[in-house]
């Protein structure tokens, strides 16, 4: 989540550092405003209308990049969620201790103009656009609290790898369906002007019904558009998942069944739109490792 390096510090207190957001140059908030208004251009109605509510409900807008403190007085007051500012990317037992302590880190930096389309470490952009809005939202986060209390389960026993798939197919790169229709949450997508031009028009990736075991099962690549989005109905369904589920007992089931690529649909799918599979048709052969 949190970008700018891996630190090597194992406590939570020795990775947070202050924010400094005196520090940031005018042509660094003048960045915050490009990104914010073609986010906000490109997303529209394809967002959930939760995102929206705790953009507003922040003050998260276009003026420039939001000061920390100001931002948590009322994120504290709303779900007792905060934001702390960390240099680096976390490492696994801390970063999930501050998620089941609700605290969510956040890097500091920003991207340059050079990098306005692609970066490849989360920066502030990121971290607070795409993941803070929905921490505003009582049920997101509880789930949010909660994947970070199975986090640390999962480091005991062995179930990093499945969890970091719930990571991406949710918290990343999720889609919930509503009323009117198919909508954005997930912070990878919100915050990426490419892919949210991909998600609102290209139909190229799978549409697939959120079931748990097939996310845990199913391997993603870090470096292009997803072809298998999974759908939520409600963020209320994902915390009481989480809530059900007897997590050590299922990394132990998982480990012995093979992992599922992104491509496929298998007939035990709930599927919502079969993708063309353009985008991706030469994908394969030139990619990286499934995670
Ligand atoms: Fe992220």
């Amino acid at each position: 989540m949190a970008g700018h390096g891996v630190l090597t510090a194992q406590t939570v207190e020795d990775c947070i550092v202050e924010q400094g957001w005196e520090r940031y140059t005018a042509e660094e908030h003048a960045i915050w405003r490009v990104l914010f208004e073609r986010q906000q251009k490109t997303l529209k109605s394809h967002v959930c209308q939760e995102f929206l509510d705790g953009l507003v409900a922040l003050g998260i807008g276009p003026e420039g990049v939001p000061k920390f403190e100001r931002m948590n007085e009322r994120l504290r007051a709303l779900t007792g969620w905060e934001v702390v500012a960390v240099p680096g990317l976390v490492p696994g037992r801390p970063f999930f201790q501050m998620l089941a302590s609700r605290r969510f880190p956040a890097g500091t930096f920003i991207r340059s103009r050079a990098q306005l389309d692609y970066l490849e470490e989360p920066d502030i952009f990121h971290d607070i656009f795409g993941h803070v809005p929905l921490l505003t939202n009582p049920a997101y986060a509880d789930y949010m609290q909660e994947y970070g209390r199975i986090g640390l389960d999962a480091i005991e026993h062995k179930g990093v790898k499945f969890l970091s798939r719930l990571n991406w197919y949710t918290i990343e790169f999720g889609l919930i369906r509503k009323p009117q229709g198919i909508r954005i949450y997930g912070a990878g997508i919100v915050s990426s002007f490419g892919e949210a031009q991909y998600v609102t028009g290209d139909p190229s990736a799978n549409q697939l019904a959120f079931d748990l075991d097939r996310v845990l099962r199913t391997g993603y690549y870090i470096d292009d558009f997803q072809a298998t989005y999974f759908v939520i109905d409600r963020f209320e369904d994902l915390f009481e998942l989480l809530k059900e589920t007897d997590f050590i007992a299922k990394f132990d089931e998982l480990r012995a069944l093979p992992a599922h690529t992104p491509f496929e649909i298998l007939p035990e799918d709930d599927v919502i739109r079969v993708g063309t599979g353009q985008f991706w048709r030469d994908f394969p052969a030139t990619k990286a490792k499934l995670k």
